[in-house]
């Protein structure tokens, strides 16, 4: 078990913050949530193309007042941009909407359906590594058999798996499997969307340390080694989900052990639920 509030080292040497902070659905709040987040002490920002605030989250970056190589931007291409010449493409389309002209972590935000369009991908994303205009690289949703197939090929490993991960579902064949190839684990959706509020478990567990049970989940992550993402548009939402506690190994061993319930429905190996564009 980890210790919650220590910094996470990817296989190339860069050291991410045990939290980040999301972006998805911050809307018309987003400049002002980012910059929030940052005047509160997030360092690590998630975005992706197709969340469509790209700009936004480029403007809070550059208006903050903490300099850019402080902070440690995340974004994604998106299913409709994989490939090898369109993740070239979606990469510049995204820093062209950041005003960037670096990311510090890139990732391919699902797996393709086809393990040859990975590849093809993924040599994009070694390119943009190897060019020094990304720092890491990685992917997101992508299980063991995803991660087995660019193990076997890759020049350059991905450094970063970001998975749906919360109390109720926890992937946790995958989790392991990256963890034990130093991949680093990162938390999408870690307060279930607010979905297990009402669990008997948690409910014990947040009375028992006298913390919320945004306070336990962003917690339970950490202690598994891996880095929550929490989404807020709520100033006084945005501080909380800074605090973490650390928890009994037994009460970690109890979430883990929660009956796998309440995700978001989407896995990697399916169609899409509907098909999303990236928005100009
Ligand atoms: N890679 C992927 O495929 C993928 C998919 C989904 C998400 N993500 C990333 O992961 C981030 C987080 O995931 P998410 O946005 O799906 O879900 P989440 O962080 O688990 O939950 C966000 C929801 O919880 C509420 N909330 C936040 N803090 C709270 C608190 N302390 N008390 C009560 N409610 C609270 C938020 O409302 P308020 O805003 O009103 O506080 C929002 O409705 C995203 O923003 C995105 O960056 C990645």
């Amino acid at each position: 078990m980890q210790q919650t509030n220590t910094m996470i080292k990817l296989i190339n040497g860069i050291e991410l913050p045990h939290i980040g902070f999301g972006t998805y659905k911050t809307g018309a709040n987003c400049v002002d949530a980012v910059r929030e987040a940052v005047a509160c002490g997030y360092r690590l920002i998630d975005t992706a193309s197709v969340y469509g605030n790209e700009r936004e989250v480029g403007e809070a970056v550059a208006t903050c007042g903490t300099p850019r190589e402080e902070l440690i931007i995340t974004t994604k291409a998106w299913r409709t941009q994989l490939g090898y010449d369109n993740v070239l493409r979606a990469f510049d389309q995204s820093m062209q909407k950041l005003k960037m002209d670096y990311a510090d972590i890139y990732l391919l935000h699902w797996p393709a359906r086809d393990y040859g369009v990975d590849r093809d991908s993924w040599r994009a994303m070694e390119r943009l590594y190897d060019e020094g205009l990304v720092k890491a690289v990685g992917v997101s949703n992508y299980l063991t058999h995803h991660l087995e197939n660019l193990l076997a090929v890759c020049n350059v490993p991905p450094m970063v798996d970001q998975l749906e991960f919360h109390p109720g579902y926890t992937q946790w064949d995958t989790v392991s499997f990256a963890q034990e190839h130093g991949i680093c684990v990162e938390a999408w959706s870690p307060l279930a969307r607010g979905r297990v509020n009402e669990d008997d478990l948690l409910v014990y567990l947040a009375e028992k340390y006298k913390v919320s049970i945004p306070t336990l989940c962003l917690s339970f992550a950490c202690q598994c080694g891996i880095v929550p993402l929490p989404k807020s548009s709520d100033p006084s939402r945005i501080k909380h989900n800074l605090t973490v506690i650390t928890l009994d190994e037994e009460d970690v061993k109890k979430i883990l052990a929660m009956p796998q319930s309440g995700w978001s429905g989407e896995h990697p190996d399916l169609e899409p639920k509907k098909s999303v564009q990236v928005p100009d």
